[in-house]
């Protein structure tokens, strides 16, 4: 990956901002009556209306130009096909395989990994079934009732995430999740729970993160000192690529389900870090979850840009970023059931594109990935929406609305949803007061929204899909590596060497 300032149409876009100085979101909207229409992709279950953003046609073929220039399609199929594209720890990028509807073959070091994740779906979903249908019982002989899962970063947020997002499917055990090394959280989640009806899954790829062994060491004591030691094995299970060290722990070789260097930890969702989430909701939903963003795969890697909801929306981000200024964009879900989303988000975009380097290592002088931050919508509006809509900032937002109701409760639905629009509409056009500044709002205000038509395992799937893509998309236009995140480690080492 090149540098994208190096590129010719980097200076064409720089001007076509200008062009924007007298040109409004209203103006666009008058200018096309169609507009709305014009700019909305549908994939499935999932809308992208992207029409409420600071481009023409023309701006939109500079973008696409650029993404061409910074060869999104060789990059793309290079991750599709295993190449090793995380070039600092030497390995390839497959989250893809996870949740392929094909047998295909996809090499990696001369190994097909398809029959791998297929071994492993096998063994998750028949522990799923033991463990939902009373087959696989606790130490005492009773079934199992709860779930705690332990991990942090991308083995917490996304499965923690699907849970919440999905548990109007929830029909197997309760699943809860312990990641801060604060003990307030492992104290709180175990208060209510009893050690003959709890399983434990460790997921952690490396085995070696100081805040999931200390919290996996303090749940095997809560679990041993009343059931005793021969318990962990029917109450501990993991999910790692380092196999020796689960071991060490004490949990059996049969109680590991793999994991690859292949699949980054925030990109891990798809594969056994998503127990829990089988677990709670069951295999056949879980896949279904799989083939929603086997879908937005395929429509990654097959649809022309313009018409490409993932680079669409990765390229808007990136002319906010690179030539408004725009530090920082919001992500307002309007469902709770999506409260987890923004954090989620946080680790896939700043972990993964928050770089100063490109992936060979030169110094970067553009900005790359922004402040990521969010929360559900309404509750947002009456606490950061002031400053999205009056501050001296001007940056892009994603609405995410959930169409069907679920709650039985229409008249509740229909104020959610028509927030959402108000907000929008808000942003886009403001509202001149004639005789008060205070009371105005400048509105030409950049948003997306993302419709989903339901919340169910495949919608969520592909909007997550979508997320991964775009964030993809836009390491590749930064000429940055999105797959390691060597930033974490110093701390890491700092906190190892440090004595109390
Ligand atoms: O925060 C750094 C990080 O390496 C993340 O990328 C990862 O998701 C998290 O730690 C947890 O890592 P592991 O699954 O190896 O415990």
């Amino acid at each position: 990956m090149g540098k994208p300032n190096a590129s010719a149409v980097w200076e064409k876009l720089k001007a076509e901002r200008n062009g924007f100085e007298t040109r409004t979101l209203s103006d666009l909207f008058l200018a096309d009556k169609s507009r709305a229409e014009n700019f909305a992709i549908k994939l499935d279950g999932l809308t992208l209306d992207y029409s409420r953003n600071h481009f023409t046609n023309e701006t939109l073929s500079l973008l696409i130009g650029l993404a061409k220039d910074q060869k999104l399609p060789e990059w793309r199929s290079k991750m599709y096909g295993g190449e090793k594209i995380n070039n600092s720890e030497d390995r390839a990028v497959l989250h893809t395989v996870l949740r392929t509807q094909k047998d295909d073959p996809v090499f990696v070091d001369g190994v097909d990994v398809v029959p791998l994740v297929r071994a492993a779906q096998r063994k998750m979903a028949a522990f799923v079934a033991d463990v939902r249908g009373g087959e696989w019982l606790g130490a005492t002989g009773e079934a199992i009732t709860h779930v705690v899962n332990i991990g942090i970063g991308g083995s917490d947020l996304g499965p923690r995430l699907a849970v919440s997002a999905l548990r109007n499917y929830a029909d197997g055990p309760e699943v809860r999740f312990v990641a801060n090394v604060d003990a307030a959280e492992l104290v709180g989640v175990l208060k209510d729970l009893d050690p003959a009806t709890t399983l434990f899954v460790v997921a952690s790829k490396t085995f070696t993160t100081q805040e999931t062994m200390l919290n996996a060491q303090a749940a095997r004591r809560w679990l041993t000192s009343v059931l005793g030691d021969a318990a962990v094995a029917r109450h501990f299970v993991a999910v790692s690529s380092n196999q020796d060290n689960v071991v060490n722990f004490g949990i059996a070789s049969s109680n590991i389900f793999p994991m690859w260097d292949w699949v980054g930890g925030r990109y891990s969702l798809w594969s056994a870090v998503g127990l829990c989430i089988a677990l709670s909701i069951g295999w056949n939903n879980f896949e279904s979850m799989l083939s929603g963003a086997a879908a937005m795969d395929d429509h990654f890697i097959s649809t022309p840009p313009n018409r490409n909801m993932p680079v669409l929306s990765a390229l808007i981000g990136v002319w906010y970023r690179n030539f408004w200024g725009a530090h920082g964009r919001a992500v307002m879900p309007y469902d709770e059931r999506l409260r987890d989303l923004p954090r989620y988000l946080q680790q896939l975009e700043m972990e993964s594109n928050g770089k100063s380097v490109t992936r060979d290592g030169e110094a970067i002088e553009y900005q790359t990935a922004p402040i990521t931050f969010g929360e559900c919508g309404s509750v947002s509006q009456h606490s950061f929406h002031q400053w999205l809509h009056q501050g001296t900032d001007r940056i892009p937002s994603d609405f995410i609305g959930v169409i069907r109701d679920d709650w039985g409760l229409p008249e509740q639905h229909k104020a959610l949803i028509l927030n959402l629009k108000a907000q929008a509409d808000a942003l886009t056009y403001g509202y001149v007061d004639n005789k008060s500044p205070q009371l105005t709002n400048p509105g030409d205000r950049p948003c997306s929204i993302l419709w989903l038509d339901g919340l169910d395992p495949y919608n969520f799937g592909l909007l997550l899909a979508f997320y991964e893509h775009r964030t993809f998309t836009q390491g590749v236009i930064w000429g940055i590596n999105p797959f390691d995140q060597w930033g974490v480690q110093l701390g890491k080492k700092l906190a190892a060497k440090m004595e109390m």
